[in-house]
Protein backbone atom coordinates (compact mmCIF):
# COMPACT_ATOMS: atom_id res chain seq x y z
CA UNK A 1 0.00 0.00 0.00
CA UNK A 2 1.54 3.07 -0.84
CA UNK A 3 2.13 5.74 2.00
CA UNK A 4 -0.28 8.38 1.27
CA UNK A 5 -3.18 5.46 1.50
CA UNK A 6 -1.89 4.69 5.32
CA UNK A 7 -4.94 5.49 7.90
CA UNK A 8 -4.10 8.51 9.80
CA UNK A 9 -3.79 8.00 13.02
CA UNK A 10 -6.39 9.61 16.53
CA UNK A 11 -4.48 12.66 17.13
CA UNK A 12 -2.84 12.02 20.47
CA UNK A 13 -2.27 15.60 21.73
CA UNK A 14 -4.16 18.87 20.83
CA UNK A 15 -1.70 21.10 18.79
CA UNK A 16 -2.22 24.86 18.64
CA UNK A 17 -1.97 27.89 21.72
CA UNK A 18 -4.78 27.19 24.56
CA UNK A 19 -7.00 29.92 24.07
CA UNK A 20 -10.70 28.99 25.94
CA UNK A 21 -10.46 26.47 28.98
CA UNK A 22 -14.07 26.14 30.64
CA UNK A 23 -16.10 23.40 32.43
CA UNK A 24 -19.08 22.21 29.98
CA UNK A 25 -22.06 22.95 32.69
CA UNK A 26 -25.72 21.20 32.97
CA UNK A 27 -27.16 24.42 31.54
CA UNK A 28 -25.54 23.87 28.14
CA UNK A 29 -27.24 20.22 27.46
CA UNK A 30 -29.14 19.03 24.82
CA UNK A 31 -32.19 16.86 24.71
CA UNK A 32 -29.92 13.69 25.22
CA UNK A 33 -28.88 15.57 28.31
CA UNK A 34 -25.49 15.88 26.88
CA UNK A 35 -23.34 19.07 26.03
CA UNK A 36 -25.03 21.10 22.85
CA UNK A 37 -23.09 21.22 19.65
CA UNK A 38 -24.05 24.76 19.24
CA UNK A 39 -22.62 25.90 22.65
CA UNK A 40 -18.78 23.88 21.67
CA UNK A 41 -18.87 25.60 18.73
CA UNK A 42 -19.81 28.91 20.39
CA UNK A 43 -16.69 28.11 22.78
CA UNK A 44 -14.38 27.32 19.60
CA UNK A 45 -15.46 30.94 17.72
CA UNK A 46 -14.92 32.68 21.03
CA UNK A 47 -11.42 31.21 21.20
CA UNK A 48 -10.83 32.02 17.79
CA UNK A 49 -11.79 35.39 17.68
CA UNK A 50 -9.62 35.89 20.50
CA UNK A 51 -6.56 35.15 18.37
CA UNK A 52 -8.19 37.43 15.22
CA UNK A 53 -8.82 40.49 17.14
CA UNK A 54 -5.33 40.50 18.85
CA UNK A 55 -3.92 39.75 15.39
CA UNK A 56 -5.85 42.76 13.44
CA UNK A 57 -6.37 44.81 16.56
CA UNK A 58 -9.92 45.39 15.29
CA UNK A 59 -13.10 44.73 15.86
CA UNK A 60 -13.60 41.14 13.50
CA UNK A 61 -16.87 38.56 12.54
CA UNK A 62 -16.89 35.13 11.81
CA UNK A 63 -17.47 34.92 7.87
CA UNK A 64 -17.11 31.23 7.53
CA UNK A 65 -16.67 27.68 9.77
CA UNK A 66 -15.50 25.44 7.61
CA UNK A 67 -14.94 21.43 7.94
CA UNK A 68 -16.39 20.53 11.35
CA UNK A 69 -17.05 16.77 12.29
CA UNK A 70 -18.01 16.13 16.23
CA UNK A 71 -16.20 12.84 17.00
CA UNK A 72 -17.00 12.18 20.38
CA UNK A 73 -20.00 13.69 22.75
CA UNK A 74 -18.98 16.00 25.47
CA UNK A 75 -20.57 14.96 29.03
CA UNK A 76 -21.20 17.57 32.03
CA UNK A 77 -18.31 17.92 34.01
CA UNK A 78 -15.77 17.51 30.97
CA UNK A 79 -12.68 20.22 31.10
CA UNK A 80 -12.94 21.44 27.24
CA UNK A 81 -9.73 23.14 26.01
CA UNK A 82 -9.98 24.87 22.50
CA UNK A 83 -6.50 25.47 20.86
CA UNK A 84 -6.07 27.57 17.97
CA UNK A 85 -3.21 28.00 15.13
CA UNK A 86 -3.46 30.63 12.97
CA UNK A 87 -3.34 29.50 9.39
CA UNK A 88 -3.82 32.43 6.57
CA UNK A 89 -3.54 35.79 6.45
CA UNK A 90 -5.46 37.23 3.47
CA UNK A 91 -6.27 41.00 3.05
CA UNK A 92 -8.86 41.54 5.02
CA UNK A 93 -9.47 37.72 6.35
CA UNK A 94 -7.97 35.52 8.96
CA UNK A 95 -8.16 31.41 9.30
CA UNK A 96 -7.87 30.24 12.24
CA UNK A 97 -8.01 25.79 12.75
CA UNK A 98 -9.66 25.80 16.04
CA UNK A 99 -9.35 21.93 18.03
CA UNK A 100 -11.88 21.07 21.32
CA UNK A 101 -10.41 18.60 23.23
CA UNK A 102 -12.54 17.16 26.57
CA UNK A 103 -10.81 16.18 29.62
CA UNK A 104 -12.96 13.54 31.42
CA UNK A 105 -13.11 11.97 34.85
CA UNK A 106 -10.39 11.55 37.33
CA UNK A 107 -7.39 10.90 35.18
CA UNK A 108 -8.23 13.78 33.10
CA UNK A 109 -8.02 11.62 29.96
CA UNK A 110 -7.83 13.88 27.16
CA UNK A 111 -10.19 13.51 23.95
CA UNK A 112 -10.21 15.20 21.08
CA UNK A 113 -13.93 16.23 20.43
CA UNK A 114 -13.97 18.60 16.79
CA UNK A 115 -12.33 20.73 15.28
CA UNK A 116 -12.96 23.34 12.23
CA UNK A 117 -11.64 26.05 10.74
CA UNK A 118 -12.95 29.61 11.20
CA UNK A 119 -12.62 32.43 9.06
CA UNK A 120 -13.01 35.56 10.09
CA UNK A 121 -12.95 39.09 8.45
CA UNK A 122 -11.32 42.43 10.04
CA UNK A 123 -14.36 45.75 9.98
CA UNK A 124 -14.61 48.93 10.46
CA UNK A 125 -17.14 50.43 12.74
CA UNK A 126 -19.36 50.55 10.12
CA UNK A 127 -18.72 46.67 9.61
CA UNK A 128 -16.87 47.42 6.28
CA UNK A 129 -13.93 44.86 5.94
CA UNK A 130 -10.81 46.63 6.51
CA UNK A 131 -7.48 45.23 5.64
CA UNK A 132 -5.52 43.62 8.60
CA UNK A 133 -2.53 45.20 8.12
CA UNK A 134 -2.71 49.06 8.24
C1 LIG B 1 -17.95 39.36 6.67
C2 LIG B 1 -18.45 40.51 5.78
C3 LIG B 1 -18.14 41.85 6.46
C4 LIG B 1 -17.66 40.41 4.49
O1 LIG B 1 -18.16 41.40 3.63
P1 LIG B 1 -17.97 41.26 2.04
O2 LIG B 1 -18.50 42.49 1.42
O3 LIG B 1 -18.52 39.94 1.62
O4 LIG B 1 -16.41 41.27 1.93
P2 LIG B 1 -15.43 40.72 0.81
O5 LIG B 1 -16.13 40.03 -0.31
O6 LIG B 1 -14.52 41.87 0.50
O7 LIG B 1 -14.60 39.60 1.60
C5 LIG B 1 -13.81 39.97 2.71
C6 LIG B 1 -12.86 38.82 3.00
O8 LIG B 1 -13.62 37.70 3.43
C7 LIG B 1 -13.29 36.55 2.67
N1 LIG B 1 -14.47 35.74 2.53
C8 LIG B 1 -15.70 36.13 2.10
N2 LIG B 1 -16.54 35.08 2.11
C9 LIG B 1 -15.83 34.01 2.57
C10 LIG B 1 -16.13 32.64 2.79
N3 LIG B 1 -17.35 32.14 2.54
N4 LIG B 1 -15.16 31.83 3.23
C11 LIG B 1 -13.91 32.31 3.49
N5 LIG B 1 -13.55 33.60 3.29
C12 LIG B 1 -14.52 34.43 2.83
C13 LIG B 1 -12.83 37.12 1.33
O9 LIG B 1 -12.02 36.18 0.65
C14 LIG B 1 -12.07 38.34 1.79
O10 LIG B 1 -10.79 37.95 2.26
P3 LIG B 1 -9.42 38.76 1.89
O11 LIG B 1 -9.71 40.23 2.02
O12 LIG B 1 -8.42 38.31 2.91
O13 LIG B 1 -9.04 38.37 0.51
C15 LIG B 1 -20.00 40.40 5.49
O14 LIG B 1 -20.21 39.29 4.64
C16 LIG B 1 -20.80 40.24 6.76
O15 LIG B 1 -21.01 41.19 7.50
N6 LIG B 1 -21.28 38.99 7.03
C17 LIG B 1 -21.99 38.71 8.29
C18 LIG B 1 -20.98 38.33 9.38
C19 LIG B 1 -21.68 37.99 10.68
O16 LIG B 1 -22.65 38.60 11.06
N7 LIG B 1 -21.13 36.97 11.35
C20 LIG B 1 -21.69 36.49 12.58
C21 LIG B 1 -22.79 35.54 12.27
S1 LIG B 1 -23.79 35.27 13.70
Amino acid sequence: MPDHAQPKPPATEPHGELVIRTIAMPADTNANGDIFGGWLMSQMDLGAAIVAKNLSRSRVTTVAVDGMVFLNPVYVGDIVNCHATLLKVGRTSMKIDIEAWVQRGRDGTLLKVTEGIFTYVAIDEQGRPHPVHR
